[in-house]
């Protein structure tokens, strides 16, 4: 990325209503209060559309709110082929969402693709999926995402710092 361009980030799970509205909101929440907000173009998606128009589940609008961060105005929505044209990076939440990420991608696309905590630099692990358990398992997801968002934008501004000045750099 150069000095003035942005990285567009698309985080995706499977539904689009648990992990990845949280991850949005974190990670630009995260990139703002470290002075970044205008380098990141972040959104989610899911890689099922049953849930597409609905505002995230409550249970995460509820912990994310606990953390003061306010994610009640998204919708979910599908990904859809243009995404791996429109961001930098489609970011899964676990190895599933990669496969099936993997799978649908268009040839040549330009996107990245990449494993949440793998590419933040802790390790091949999934964010679990909280749906079907209590409340526990949102603070434990927020958690993960919180310590994944601020690695990852260590990363990725260190990544900006050592590339050469009005030339853009590799995500790879
Ligand atoms: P998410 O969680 O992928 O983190 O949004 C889920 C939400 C809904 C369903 C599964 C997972 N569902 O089966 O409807």
């Amino acid at each position: 990325m150069s000095a003035n361009a942005q990285t567009a980030i698309l985080f995706v799970c499977l539904g689009n209503i648990c992990r990845s509205p949280l991850a949005e909101g974190v990670f630009r929440a995260v990139a703002v209060e470290r002075g970044h907000g205008a380098r990141f173009l972040i959104d989610s998606a899911g890689t099922g559309g049953w849930h597409a128009g609905e505002p995230p589940d409550p249970r995460s609008i509820a912990v994310a709110a606990r953390h003061g961060i306010d994610i009640s105005k998204q919708r979910a929505r599908k990904v859809t082929a243009a995404d791996y044209a429109r961001f930098g990076i489609l970011v899964g939440m676990d190895a599933s969402t990669v496969s099936i990420l993997t799978a649908r991608a268009p040839s040549g696309a330009g996107a990245r693709l990449a494993h949440f905590l793998e590419c933040a630099g802790l390790g091949r692990r999934d964010v679990p999926d909280p749906y079907y358990g209590g409340p526990e398992g949102f603070e434990a997801v927020y958690r993960m995402i919180r310590d994944a968002s601020e690695a990852l934008l260590a990363r990725l501004c260190a990544r900006d710092a050592s590339a050469p000045s009005g030339q853009a750099s590799s995500t790879t």
